[in-house]
């Protein structure tokens, strides 16, 4: 089992290493080796990735990473975009889970408005929205795969202003009905407060690129913020796994970041590589750990990355005894 981290920028680079001994503590036996793409590497060499990063990261069975900051330069072409597009990594699974609510928010991850067609005019800068069938339609079956075991499926869309949604929209609630997974559809602002307000109304969403994007940082309000929630982005042949915040700036190089979206992000790979028992083990030491009040200030405790890590590591030990 081969895994390819990528710590990137900022916080990546504290809270990537937490995940990375949890792993190492339930799978001994995972090969592990470093990819480096990101800001750090354009201010030293002018390319932020490179043909044979990708390449790497194409060898890995999955690849863990940390977050990339964007630099200020026009030319610039979003290295995650770049690594799900080639990596083909259509599926961006989000869940967001609470002591009454449950909710897997499933984002189409290659097209959209992150389509990447786009250019700059004399008075106008543009950006093409590609919403395709056959992109939309394995989402969607992607999404009902995931619901079937579960309760319903919600469209989250904007078909009555953007006519790109109407394809989107109408194909979900088609392969909803060929899957027969109850679904329906709702617009998406009216989606992102109704998440707020009535979280446990929600089970499966499926949405296009952007409104994922948005939603799952507001739905980060629900359970304490960005530090907390993990994603997993799925294509046919590879898999990736990275918390939903970024590399924080903010806060970065002074040890306080929460590792626990790294950590969770470590979880879900465990679950894609058939350690169900793995991952719920992981996530078991995150609550005993939050449960001993050991908290990084984000969520109020003063603990550090690195403290919060090894009392994690500790929990972790003790269930694997078991
Ligand atoms: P961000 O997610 O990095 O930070 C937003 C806010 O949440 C900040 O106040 C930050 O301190 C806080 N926060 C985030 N993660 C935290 C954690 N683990 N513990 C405690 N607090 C945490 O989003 P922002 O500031 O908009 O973006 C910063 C950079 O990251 C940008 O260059 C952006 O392009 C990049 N980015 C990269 C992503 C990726 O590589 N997948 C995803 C999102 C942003
Ligand atoms: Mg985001």
């Amino acid at each position: 089992m081969k895994v390819a981290v990528v710590e990137g920028d900022g916080i990546g680079r504290e809270v990537i290493p937490v995940a990375r001994d949890v792993l190492e503590c339930v799978r001994p036996d995972i090969e592990f080796f470093e990819v480096t793409v990101g800001y750090g590497k354009w201010e030293q060499t002018g390319t932020a990735c490179e043909e044979s990063d990708i390449n790497d990261l194409k060898s890995a069975d999955a690849i863990l990473l940390g977050a990339i900051t964007t630099p200020p330069d026009p030319d610039y072409r979003s290295v995650m975009l770049q690594i799900r597009k080639k990596l083909d990594l259509y599926a961006n699974l989000r869940p967001v889970k609470g002591e009454d609510f449950d909710i897997l928010i499933v984002r189409e991850n290659t097209e959209g408005l992150y389509s990447g067609i786009e250019w700059t005019e004399a008075d106008r800068a543009c950006t093409l929205r590609v919403i395709t069938r056959r992109g939309s339609r394995r989402i969607a079956r992607f999404a009902c795969e995931r619901a079937r075991t579960r309760s319903h499926l919600t469209v989250g869309n904007k078909a009555n202003v953007i006519k790109s949604d109407v394809l989107f929209r109408d194909i979900c609630l088609e392969e909803a009905a060929r899957a027969g997974v109850p679904c329906t559809a709702q617009y998406i602002d009216s989606l992102a407060l109704d998440i707020l307000q009535f979280p446990s109304r929600y089970d499966c969403i499926v949405t296009t690129n952007i409104f994922g994007d948005i939603l799952s940082d507001v739905a980060a309000f629900l359970v304490g913020g960005l530090g907390l929630l993990p994603s997993a982005n799925i294509g046919r042949r590879h898999a990736l796994f990275e918390p939903v915040h970024g590399s924080a700036p903010d806060i970065a190089g002074r040890n306080i970041a929460n590792p626990i979206a790294a950590v969770r992000s470590a979880g879900l790979l465990l679950d894609h590589i058939g350690e169900p028992e793995a991952a719920a083990h992981v996530e078991e030491a995150v609550r005993n750990t939050l449960a001993a009040g050991i908290k990084t200030p984000d969520l109020g405790g003063s603990a550090t990355t690195s403290a919060f890590g090894k009392a994690l590591l500790r929990e972790l030990r003790i269930l694997r005894r078991r």
